[in-house]
């Protein structure tokens, strides 16, 4: 049966296998969940695994409080394992791992040789191009970047980002996943940070070069950027609610790409990865939570 055909089916006979259970892993396991998705999940750390149930839940509940997702939604199932075997097989594929090259090539090398050429096989990367990530792996015709946001059961629409040899079967497989999360797909080319991280993650990088320069605090830039220019939390709160390591990563990714010193990640953004305050989901970044 054709991809396009299997992700369409309606309800829980849609089997997507996300790979990574951390801030956007388990965003997307909540969205697929909502919907009515059979949704595995998979991470290789077992403390991660061991939480995971408890924060899609917890994602579900506060996606139910924000009407993102209807009080008597139909939920689907999810599984959590730290066996990408259990994933298998799959009508959709999203990788959520860590922003870090080797380890994505790695991921998607093992499940592309798992599931085969028909199972599009989504990256949720938001910065390193999708013909670097499909150069090495058994089907690159499956591949393609799919950019959730975060959170993802709360913003509705994605950058899709086709390779130059992403197939149209892998293409409408997505876009019938799309469909059935409910998220509109805005289809963007393919470089370094795509659309929304090449523009967002360099004003992000400033604004915490103007709180390292002590030209203003993370409270006041952000108030600016909110009540002055009308962005919806403020670049600090973003990086927070993002992850500064994850932020972090994602510039070099785009640093090293691009050359463009503007991405060269802010020396205080280093240091509080270093120091382990990672933001919300440690607790502690540009502020305390
Ligand atoms: N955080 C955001 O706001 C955001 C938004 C859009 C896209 N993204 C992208 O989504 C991806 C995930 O980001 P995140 O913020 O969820 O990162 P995260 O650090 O919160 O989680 C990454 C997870 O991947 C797991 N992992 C690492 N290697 C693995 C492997 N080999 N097999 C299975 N699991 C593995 C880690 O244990 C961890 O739980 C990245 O590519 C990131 O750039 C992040």
């Amino acid at each position: 049966m054709a991809a396009e055909n299997r992700v369409t089916e309606r309800g829980s006979a849609i089997r997507l296998t996300v790979v990574g259970a951390g801030v956007m892993g388990v965003s997307i396991a909540a969205l697929g969940v909502s919907r009515g998705l059979r949704v595995t999940l998979v991470d290789k750390d077992p403390a991660k695994v061991e939480t995971a149930a408890g924060r899609v839940a917890q994602e579900i509940r506060l996606a139910k409080l924000m009407g993102a997702v209807a009080r008597d939604a139909a939920l689907g199932e999810l599984t959590v394992t730290s066996s990408l075997g259990d994933g298998v097989p799959a009508d959709a594929v999203v990788e959520a791992v860590v922003e870090i090259p080797e380890e994505k090539n790695r991921v998607l090398k093992e499940i592309s040789g798992a599931v085969g050429p028909s199972v599009p096989l989504i990256s949720n990367t938001s910065s390193i191009p999708v013909d670097e990530l499909a150069a090495d792996v058994p089907h690159p015709e499956a591949v393609l970047g799919i950019h959730f946001m975060n959170p993802a059961y709360l913003i509705p629409t994605v950058e899709m980002i086709p390779g130059s040899r992403t197939s149209e079967e892998a293409r409408a497989g997505a876009t019938s996943l799309l469909a059935a999360l409910g998220r509109k797909g805005v289809v963007v080319g393919d470089g370094p940070g795509f659309v929304t991280s090449r523009v967002s993650h360099r004003m992000i990088n400033d604004a915490i070069k103007v709180v390292e320069e002590g030209r203003a605090s993370a409270e006041d830039v952000d108030l600016l950027m909110q009540n002055c220019l009308g962005h919806t939390t403020g670049p600090l709160r973003t990086a927070d609610l993002i992850g500064l390591d994850n932020l972090a990563d994602s510039l070099a990714v785009l640093f090293e790409r691009t050359g463009d010193e503007s991405f060269r990640p802010a020396e205080l953004l280093l240091r509080k990865v270093a120091d382990g305050d990672h933001g919300r989901k440690s607790g502690r970044g540009f502020y305390t939570y």
